[in-house]
C-alpha cells in the first residue's frame, strides 16, 4: 500500500526511468490509412462486447453485424454500435452466430462471449473465412487453444487474443525499461487481484429460454463466470491477463506451478474457487507468485516486478511506480520529470531532465499518471487488430501469447484441484 508522497515519488521515478532507455513510444495505429473501414462483425454483446464496440476507431472498423442470443444484450449492442458510427445503417442482428459467419461482406469477427464458446467460434469464424479477435482467456482448454492455433494456420488470416496490457503504452515503456535493466535481474514478480464481493450479477427478469444453448438457466447465462461448464473462474478471468504480463516481461513462460484455493466465502451454489494463491516457476531463477481473493481489496489489482536494484509496480492498468533500492534509491528522488496532459486528453510524458538521454524521441507515451485510462488499450488493441489485418503483420498478442497465458492458468486450476504441483512441459504448438 503506497501513501501519496511515495506514489509521486515511485511515479516520477518511472518517469524518469523510461525517458533514459530507448523508447517504446506510442501505438501510431490510429494514423493508418484505411481505403475502406474493415467491416466486421461482433458475437457476444455482453459488458466486454460492448466496451469493445465503444472503443472502436471507426476510420478504421465498422460493424455491419451483431449477434447475441440474449434480446437485451443483443439491442444494447445494436445501440453502442449506432453510438460509435451514427453515420450507417444499424447492423444486422442474429442469434445463431453461424448465420452472421455466412455473410461474404464480414471481413473480421470479434468473439466475447463466455470462455466455453471462444474455441468453437474461433474455429468456425476462421474456416469461414474470418479475421479474429477473440476476448481472452484464449480457450478452455490447452488443447482448443490448439485447435485454435492449427485453424488459424490453416486459414492465413489473422488470430488476435484480448490480452489488451500487451496494447497498452504504460506496460510496453515498463517493459522496455524493466528489459533494458533498470532494476537489475528480476528473481520475483508478485500480482494479485484483490475485490470485496461476490462478483454475482443481477439476473433480469425474462422469459428467455437458454437451455437451447447450452445454459441450465438465465442464472448460468448471466453469471457464467461461476459455473465449471462455462468458465474457469479467477484465473482465466482475472489471472491470464497478469500472468500473461510476466511471460512478457521474462519472454519466458513458466514450467511448473503450485496452488491453492476454494470456495471459501459465497457457498451460494457456485462451482468455482472464490480464492486462489498460486506459485507460478518460470527458467532463469524467476517465481511468480498470484493470488485472486474475494474477501478484501485493498491495493485492488497490480504487478509488482522485484528486481535486484528496484521494483516497477504496475497498477489497475494505469499507473507505473518505480522504487530503487540502495543507493539508486537516494539518486532516483530527484527528477525534473513532469505529467501533463495532451489536448486530445491523453497523457504525455515531459522528460526535461532525461531528454538528452533520449534525444530522439519526443514520443508522448502512456504516462505513469493516474489519468492514463484502462480502456485506451482497447483502443490501440482494435486499431492493431486492423492494422494486422490489412498488413499481414503479427498482431502483439497472437494466438502463441495467447496459448501461453492460457496454459499457465488452466495448469494452475488443475493444481488447486490435485493439490499437487503440477508440471508445465507439453510443448508449445502454435
Ligand atoms: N479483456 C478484458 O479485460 C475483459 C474484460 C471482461 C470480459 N472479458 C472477456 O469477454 C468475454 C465476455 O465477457 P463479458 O463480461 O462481456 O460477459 P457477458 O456475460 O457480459 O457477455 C457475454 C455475452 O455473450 C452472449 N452469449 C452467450 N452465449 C452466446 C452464444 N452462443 N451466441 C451468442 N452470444 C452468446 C451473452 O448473452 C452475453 O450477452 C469473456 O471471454 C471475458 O473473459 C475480457
Amino acid at each position: 500500500m503506497l501513501n501519496e508522497e511515495n506514489r509521486k515519488i515511485g511515479r516520477r521515478n518511472f518517469l524518469k526511468a523510461v525517458a533514459a532507455v530507448p523508447a517504446a513510444g506510442a501505438f501510431a495505429w490510429s494514423a493508418f490509412k484505411v481505403d475502406r473501414p474493415l467491416a466486421a462483425g461482433i458475437i457476444g454483446t455482453g459488458g466486454e462486447g460492448r466496451v469493445l464496440i465503444e472503443q472502436t476507431n471507426t476510420q478504421l472498423m465498422r460493424y455491419v453485424a451483431v449477434c447475441d442470443i440474449f434480446e437485451p444484450n443483443r439491442k444494447k449492442g445494436v445501440a453502442s454500435c449506432q453510438k460509435v458510427q451514427p453515420d450507417v445503417a444499424p447492423p444486422a442482428e442474429y442469434d445463431d452466430y453461424r448465420k452472421l459467419l455466412e455473410r461474404d461482406d464480414i471481413e473480421a469477427v470479434l468473439i466475447a462471449t463466455p470462455l466455453w464458446l471462444h474455441a468453437p467460434m474461433t474455429i468456425d469464424a476462421l474456416k469461414a473465412g474470418k479475421h479474429v479477435l477473440c476476448e481472452k482467456t484464449m480457450a478452455y482448454s490447452v488443447q482448443a487453444c490448439d485447435e485454435m492455433a492449427a485453424a488459424q494456420k490453416a486459414s492465413g488470416k489473422i488470430l488476435q487474443i484480448g490480452h489488451q496490457r500487451r496494447y497498452n503504452e504504460l506496460y510496453r515503456n515498463a517493459v522496455q525499461m524493466i528489459r533494458s535493466g533498470v532494476i537489475g535481474d528480476v528473481h520475483h514478480i508478485r500480482a494479485l487481484w484483490h475485490r470485496n464481493g461476490d462478483w454475482r450479477r443481477a439476473v433480469p427478469q425474462s422469459s428467455f429460454d437458454p437451455t437451447p444453448h447450452g445454459y441450465a438457466d438465465l442464472e448460468h447465462l448471466v453469471n457464467w463466470r461461476l459455473y465449471a461448464k462455462h468458465s474457469q473462474g479467477l484465473m482465466t478471468e482475472l489471472g491470464s491477463h497478469q500472468v500473461d504480463v510476466a511471460n512478457w516481461i521474462s519472454g519466458a513462460e513458466p514450467t511448473a506451478v503450485m496452488a491453492s484455493g476454494g470456495i471459501q466465502r459465497y457457498k451460494d451454489g457456485r462451482e468455482l474457487n472464490d480464492h486462489v494463491y498460486n506459485i507460478f516457476e518460470y527458467p532463469n531463477g524467476l517465481t511468480v507468485t498470484y493470488s485472486s481473493i474475494q474477501s478484501n481489496a485493498l491495493d485492488n489489482y497490480y504487478e509488482q516486478v522485484m528486481g535486484t536494484r528496484g521494483t516497477v509496480v504496475l497498477a489497475g492498468e494505469g499507473e507505473a511506480f518505480l522504487f530503487m533500492e540502495g543507493k539508486d534509491a537516494a539518486a532516483s528522488k530527484a527528477t525534473e520529470v513532469a505529467v501533463s496532459t495532451t489536448a486530445a486528453g491523453g497523457p504525455v510524458m515531459e522528460a526535461s531532465a532525461s531528454r538528452a538521454a533520449d534525444a530522439g524521441s519526443g514520443a508522448a507515451v502512456g504516462s505513469a499518471s493516474a489519468g492514463y485510462s484502462s480502456l485506451i488499450p482497447y483502443r490501440n488493441e482494435l486499431e492493431g487488430f486492423v492494422y494486422s489485418v490489412r498488413t499481414g503483420e503479427p498482431p502483439l498478442c497472437s494466438a502463441a501469447e495467447g496459448r501461453r497465458a492460457a496454459r499457465a492458468v488452466l495448469a494452475a486450476n488443475q493444481a488447486m484441484e490435485r493439490h499437487q504441483r503440477v508440471a508445465i512441459d507439453t510443448p508449445p504448438q502454435a
